[in-house]
């Protein structure tokens, strides 16, 4: 899955050419640089895939959600509803607010179930951040129509699916804000970068401030008169980020279609087969990172992944809130003026039941016939062993 399996000489010219300008830093020195900013090329390039009026490019897909969120406006104390099923630097983005991270269940696409985040709004909810997973969309317009009862922004985590639709709309560029991730594990990578979007100009604008320690950025001045706009941090990319990110987004095409065709092979002979792909919202838009069959019982998911030698995804400790001491520690304890809910493996049940039913396999941009083939060996194999 790794994006530097694409990397060629486009690669070395746009990052020789920073490097030759010596100009690797985004902000200031505007004289000099002849009107080359490559982090804002990547900025409009991203743009134009998700239609987004604002997007800001950030030093990784946490970063972006801890912008995001920071840009919403939520504070310590504010609740924010989530998943159980994500990355940890989901909930790490809400605790990094000092809010209280809220687990709702799932649906069958293993996103986060709209109508039980419903359930879980309460006066303190200040975001509800759907997490888009292994390539794979929430049911965003659930999401969108949530946000707009109950006045909720919706940060949707499009971390894992850049270049991935819901009826024909970009992922990150749906809800109020979505944030992007270019880390060594994405399908594109620029070694690490984020990218925050909104519509909203109100929001950009907090948040353009925020990652770059408060700074109101203007080519009219020199970086030192620039002006001051509330606390930040620094979540900058450098222009080297920037100039890799034009040529990443330029190649999403070609990765997508490569994946896709790779994934269409191995879930059509898993159906030949007697299994159950993971159902989705919208298949189209799906970025085939990831195959995921659905096994009727968790048995029958431990019979086929002895069979396969593949992953059932309720052991994985990197995607599955079951696994975080970090979280369990902080279960019921009072945080910033708020309660927080038990996040103790028995409150997951329900994401449980559908996690250990969960075998997955990892796919690579570029994969020989002879890898693709193997998968599909095993998969008929694990078929055979769990039916
Ligand atoms: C769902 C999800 N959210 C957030 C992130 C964080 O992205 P980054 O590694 O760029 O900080 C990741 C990365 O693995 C992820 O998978």
């Amino acid at each position: 899955m790794a994006g530097t399996e694409i990397f060629g000489k486009e690669e070395i010219m746009a990052a020789a050419d920073v490097i030759e300008r010596r100009m690797i830093h985004r902000y200031g020195s505007h004289a000099e640089r002849a009107g080359v900013y490559r982090a804002e090329e990547f900025e409009a390039a991203a743009r134009e895939i998700t239609g987004s009026k604002y997007a800001l490019a950030v030093s990784s897909g946490t970063a972006a959600l801890i912008t995001a969120l920071k840009g919403v406006g939520v504070k310590p104390g504010d609740e924010v509803i989530t998943t159980p099923f994500t990355f940890i630097a989901t909930i790490e983005a809400i605790v990094a607010c000092d809010a209280v991270p809220v687990l709702g269940e799932l649906d069958d696409t293993l996103s986060l179930d709209a109508a039980s985040a419903e359930k879980l709004i309460t006066p303190r909810t200040k975001a509800i951040m759907p997490v888009h997973m292994f390539g794979v969309a929430a049911d965003m317009d659930k999401f969108v129509a949530l946000g707009k009862k109950y006045n909720i922004p919706i940060v949707e985590d499009a971390c894992e699916v850049v270049g991935g639709t819901y009826k024909g709309r970009a992922l990150g560029g749906i809800g109020d804000c979505g944030a992007w991730s270019f880390d060594p594990n994405k399908t594109l990578t620029v070694g690490e970068a984020g990218m925050v979007f909104t519509d909203d100009h109100d929001t950009w604008f907090r948040m353009d401030c925020y990652h770059d320690h408060g700074h109101v950025h203007s080519k009219e001045h020199d970086r030192g008169a620039e002006g001051k706009f509330g606390f930040g941090v620094n979540y900058r990319i450098s222009e080297l980020q920037g100039a890799l990110g034009v040529v990443a987004l330029r190649k999403l095409p070609e990765a997508l279609a490569s994946l896709r065709a790779t994934k269409k092979k191995i879930i059509e002979a898993g159906i030949a087969a007697g299994l159950a792909p993971r159902p989705m919202h919208d298949p189209e838009g799906d970025t085939a990172t990831h195959v995921i069959f659905m096994l009727p019982t968790a048995e029958a998911a431990r019979r086929f992944q002895a069979a396969a030698g593949c992953a059932v995804i309720a052991d994985n400790t990197w995607h599955y809130a079951k696994h975080w001491k970090a979280l369990q520690e902080m279960g019921e304890k009072e945080y910033f003026g708020s309660r927080t809910p038990s996040y103790m493996p028995e409150t997951m049940a329900q994401a449980e039941s559908y996690l250990s039913r969960a075998v997955m396999f990892g796919l690579n941009i570029k994969m020989s016939d002879e890898a693709v083939e193997k998968i599909i060996k095993v998969v008929e194999a694990g078929a055979k062993a769990a039916l």
